[in-house]
């Protein structure tokens, strides 16, 4: 395996992913890990994040300059790389002029990281980010590469495996940045692609399996993807051992969880034990406007209904749950972010109820999710499916849920599903979903007037849900989705598209 140290760059995670994408394991690990850990972990190599200090700042984060002396291959990204010449001797010092963005590398040797590609003779492009440049190279270390503003784009040391890069060969700018990194993990590092999902599910059936022993796990049951592929992984090590629990809060997609349910309790035969709440739910929520207090109530009442019904269950010592790498990696690093809204999820639960955890996806990315999944043979819908927030309708009803709100919603909703299927654009898109305002606008429909709900339509585009812009949805399928709601849902006389980013504006409208 490689592993990256990081020093708090925004795209240290796809350093991982790009280094995966080659069936090489990797794993992000805080700078300050101890060098006994490092050894410890045995890696392969090792990957110096970029980040936004500068090495010459007197809080700047360093790693242990002895993982030098490890023997290991070691690649410096960035700041990274700039740690490393000031580590080995060298002098890093503010640039005069700053390098963002695009960037012309002109390689002079291709040996090592540019091996397979041509020198001195293309302009390649590259991505660039730093204030800082290297002005003094340690001993022994040669330029390989430059470009206009860096006559130190990247440079190798003459004899021990190091080397380092100014620009960044992880993001998509840097067109030769798979070539690059392919040349580290094999040619420095002599790494096998050999981490695929059949030997993860392998190496995951027997580590649970292991750990389980005859115990009893249980697993909330969401029909999301995370949810459902835990279910499938932890089945298929432990059989009927595992029983989900599958609380339908009354505020569901129409449909949804049912297909997802129907699979499982039919198609792989699991322990589903499938408990209606929707009445507890609509109790709760009677009379409640503040949406903080709307998610709360759904969270704790999912805590609560989730609890009664595991004490049926008997002695039960685990909990399996789909914490995802992004999860794991951001309580690791120091970038601390105040929560916007209080998500809802099963936190707090393991504690309440004295839970051990079963965590098998804490070292996954999101598509590498869907990957397993279909390797364990979900069905494509229950994959692809897109996000749905814990509180589910119950943050798209503006105001008020109430079971009239939730018919207006759900049939408006299921439109804007079925076209966004039928024109292809359901996969395109992060999310797509209808919200119901509750304020009623004049129209007219045949010869009377109407006085009714508005909807709003929102389709967004995005990575990770961190950031997000609206969907550019043609015209013809924003008026298609416009007028059958208008037609076919009682109730309202009129749809608008919602077209703000995140941020300003959030994806969910509560
Ligand atoms: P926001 O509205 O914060 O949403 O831009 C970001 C992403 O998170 C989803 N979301 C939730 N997911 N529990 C969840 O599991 C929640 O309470 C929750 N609230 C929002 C939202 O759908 C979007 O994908």
């Amino acid at each position: 395996k490689i592993i990256i140290l990081d020093f708090g760059s925004q795209t240290t995670q796809l350093i991982a992913r790009r280094i995966r994408e080659q069936k090489v394991y990797s794993e992000i690990h805080p700078f300050s890990t101890s060098l006994e850990k490092i050894k410890a972990l045995k890696p392969s190599g090792i990957v110096l994040s970029g980040g936004p200090c500068s090495v010459y700042d007197d809080d700047a984060p360093h790693s242990d300059p002895a993982l030098f002396d490890l023997g290991i291959p070691v690649l410096g990204i960035c700041y990274g790389a700039q740690l490393m010449m000031q580590q080995l001797g060298g002098r890093v010092e503010r640039a005069e002029k700053r390098e963002f963005g695009k960037a012309d590398l002109l390689i002079h040797q291709t040996d090592g990281l540019f091996a397979g590609l041509e020198s001195d003779a293309i302009h390649y492009q590259v991505w660039m980010s730093h204030g800082d440049r290297i002005e003094l190279l340690p001993d022994d270390f040669v330029v390989t590469a430059t470009s206009a503003h860096s006559p130190y784009a990247a440079l190798r040391h003459r004899t021990r495996p190091f080397v380092a890069v100014q620009f960044h060969p992880e993001v998509a700018h840097t067109l030769i940045g798979t070539d690059i990194l392919r040349n580290f993990i094999f040619a420095i590092c002599n790494c096998s692609p050999s981490w695929t999902m059949h030997s993860f599910i392998e190496s995951t059936v027997a580590a649970i399996t292991a750990k389980v022993g005859d115990s009893r796990v249980i697993c909330a049951l969401s029909g999301g993807v995370d949810s459902s592929v835990v279910a499938a992984i932890v089945h298929r090590a432990i059989g009927d051992q595992l029983t989900c629990i599958y609380v339908n809060n009354g505020l569901m997609r129409t449909g949804e969880s049912e297909a997802i349910l129907r699979f499982f309790k039919e198609t792989s035969k699991l322990n589903v034990i499938d408990v209606d709440a929707t009445d507890y739910f609509l109790g709760q929520l009677q009379g409640v406007v503040d949406p903080e207090i709307k998610r709360k109530r759904i969270g704790l009442g999912f805590i609560k209904i989730f609890e009664e019904e595991a004490g049926k269950i008997g002695e039960v010592r685990y909990l399996a749950q789909g914490t995802l790498y992004p999860d794991v990696i951001e309580s690791v690093s120091y970038r601390g972010e105040a929560p916007i809204k209080s998500h809802h999820n099963v936190g707090g639960l393991p504690e309440i109820m004295k839970l051990e955890l079963i965590e098998p996806l804490r070292e996954l990315f999101k598509d590498e999710v869907r990957e397993l999944g279909l390797e364990l043979g979900l069905p494509e819908e229950a994959i692809y499916r897109q996000p749905f927030p814990g509180p589910g309708l119950g943050i798209r009803i503006m105001g008020e849920v109430t079971a009239e709100r939730l018919r207006v919603l759900r049939q408006s909703d299921v439109i804007v599903l079925e076209e966004m299927k039928k024109s292809g654009w359901y996969r395109q898109v992060w999310q797509s979903f209808a919200v119901l305002l509750p304020i009623q606008t004049v129209g007219v429909m045949g010869d009377g007037r109407t006085y009714e709900n508005v909807i709003a339509l929102r389709a967004v585009d995005s990575r990770d849900a961190m950031t997000a812009d609206w969907s550019k949805l043609p015209y013809e399928l924003l008026g298609t989705i416009s007028s059958r709601i208008i037609n076919e849902v009682r109730g309202v006389n009129r749809v608008v598209y919602d077209i703000s980013s995140k941020p300003p504006a959030t994806i969910e409208w509560e």
